[in-house]
């Protein structure tokens, strides 16, 4: 599963990923937390991520089993700003298998706060906090066109490792079932040491 569709961004959004308006800045108090459920409508932000809420439901039920870290950078009273989703246990072993390799994904900042320096913290948050519970190895997905994404996380330490053809299906708000194919780069960082 990659964390964001390449595909998924509107041309507008691609072309912000280099961006940053002048001036353009964090707001001070904006605090990363762990997700609550009254969060959950705030991901689908203006309806663009709506086709993703059975999705983000699964993943707070995931959460709420301790299968899964859901990290929200948010600004009062109620601003989304980006996400962190942390899978700890999977079906798929060689990306979280519960025990020394966890795997983020749905890393997501909303375009007009990019390029502040919200994505690395949302990651290092995640990063922190997997050592702390033990794990040894981060990974993951990266779509191979999304080029703003691999170099922020070659940046963070992260390598390839494998590719991944990027197969995964969810079922949309609507109770249809969705097709993914985007081919990726899995990646791996050493947390310890
Ligand atoms: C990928 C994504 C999450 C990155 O979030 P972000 O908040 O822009 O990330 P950061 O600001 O930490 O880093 C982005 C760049 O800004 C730079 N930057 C960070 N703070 C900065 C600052 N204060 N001044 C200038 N540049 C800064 C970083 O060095 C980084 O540059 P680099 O990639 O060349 O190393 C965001 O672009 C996004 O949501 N993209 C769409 C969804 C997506 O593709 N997600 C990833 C799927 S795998």
């Amino acid at each position: 599963m990659t964390a964001r569709s390449r595909l998924e961004q509107s041309p507008h959004e691609q072309a912000q990923d280099h961006l940053r308006a002048p001036g353009a800045r964090l707001p001070a108090d904006v605090c990363i937390r762990h997700l609550i459920r009254a969060d959950l409508p705030l991901l689908e932000w203006e309806g663009e991520y709506t086709h993703f809420r059975r999705v983000f439901f699964r993943a707070y039920q995931n959460a709420r089993q301790g299968r899964a870290v859901l990290w929200v950078a948010v600004a009062p009273p109620r601003q989304m700003l980006g996400q962190v989703f942390v899978l700890l246990r999977g079906a798929r072993q060689e990306l979280a298998d519960g025990a020394t390799r966890a795997y983020l994904y749905a890393i997501r900042v909303r375009p007009a706060y990019r390029n502040l320096g919200l994505g690395s913290r949302l990651i290092e948050t995640a990063e922190q906090d997997l050592r702390k519970r033990g794990f040894r190895i981060a990974t993951l997905n990266v779509a191979r066109d999304n080029c703003a994404a691999l170099r922020l996380y070659t940046r963070l330490g992260y390598q390839i490792v494998a590719e991944d053809p990027g197969r995964w299906w969810y079922y949309d708000h609507q109770g249809r079932r969705r097709e993914v194919v985007e081919p990726a780069w899995r990646m791996e960082k050493e947390l310890l040491g």
